[in-house]
């Protein structure tokens, strides 16, 4: 995946584990969620609630991709006896499972917040 940030701390040492050397890579899925929240502004003259809204809603998006990915890799280092290259991508998953639900969270606030001043 591409980033602006640097690669997580855990996620070098399980290339390392692995003797292998990290590589950056453009992902068209996170790409893809961005562009489907900039459409969905540009689009729309929604209000600051319902905007926030959607960015809570694009933030669960990218936690649930993130998520499906570690498990993936999880799956993957398993199979191959890798298994604290699996310890470290579980640590990775438990933070993505933790982001989602404080993103789910803040969503439910938020929707009720609109919800309660569409109806006043
Ligand atoms: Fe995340």
């Amino acid at each position: 995946m591409r980033s602006a940030v640097p690669l997580r701390t855990d996620l070098e040492q399980v290339f390392a584990q692995l003797n292998e050397k990290p590589k950056a890579e453009k992902c068209p899925a996170i790409d893809g969620i961005k562009k489907e929240h900039d459409d969905f502004l540009a689009e729309h003259d929604a209000s600051a609630g319902i905007t926030d809204l959607f960015l809570t809603g694009s933030g669960a998006r990218a936690e649930h991709y993130e998520i499906a990915a570690y498990s993936g890799l999880i799956t993957m280092a398993d199979a191959l006896g890798e298994d604290e290259a699996a310890k470290l991508l579980g640590k990775n998953l438990k933070e993505e499972q933790a982001a989602l639900k404080d993103l789910e969270q803040a969503g439910s606030r938020l929707a009720k917040t609109v919800g309660d001043g569409a109806r006043s």
